[in-house]
């Protein structure tokens, strides 16, 4: 594995829950990940990255439309050339996240991704309208799990335990 393979943070966030996790697992993991909007990922950033960490809201019950769209577009281009790398995920939900999970997890399994932490979900408890169009800030709690997460993840990449 080259040396400048990392694990590559890619969030998406509408109200800053999911920015907030995505960032603290960057701080987690030093000079040991790269944090990429999901807009900006392209199919040689995937290819080139050890492992990954998708961090995202769920919306409407799925994926939100800008972290699909990064896997809509990358997916083909990057089928049969991943197998077996490491993945986590993060979801920032209102009250659930499930879906947007699972809504990963099925794609990760078309890759042959391997989960290699447990799903980390973080609630905002956002159910009215104007909660949820509210800027989120996540309880440093939440950001200290997303932190060990990103550790975690980056420790083991360089120390090629996946
Ligand atoms: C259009 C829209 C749809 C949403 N649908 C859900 C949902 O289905 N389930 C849920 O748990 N939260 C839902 N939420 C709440 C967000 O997941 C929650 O506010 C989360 O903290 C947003 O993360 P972000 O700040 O990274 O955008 C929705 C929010 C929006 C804007």
């Amino acid at each position: 594995m080259p040396t400048d393979c990392k694990l590559l943070i890619i969030w998406h966030s509408r109200t800053g829950g999911s920015e907030a996790l995505g960032r603290a697992a960057g701080e987690g993991a030093g000079t040991g990940a790269q944090l990429v909007a999901a807009a900006d990922v392209t199919p040689d950033a995937l290819l080139a990255a050890a492992g990954y960490l998708f961090v995202g809201p769920e919306n409407l019950a799925a994926l939100s439309g800008a972290m699909k769209e990064m896997f809509d577009r990358c997916y083909y281009p990057c089928l049969g050339k991943l197998e077996g790398r490491p993945y986590a995920t993060i979801i920032c939900a209102g009250s659930d996240g499930e879906n947007a999970q699972r809504q990963i997890d099925r794609i990760a399994t078309g890759w042959r991704l391997k989960r290699v932490a447990d799903p980390l979900i973080v609630n905002t408890a956002a159910q009215t309208p104007e909660a949820i169009l509210a800027p989120k800030t996540i309880a440093e709690d939440r950001l200290a799990e997303a932190r060990d997460l990103g550790a975690a993840l980056a420790q083991g990449i360089a120390a090629g335990i996946f």
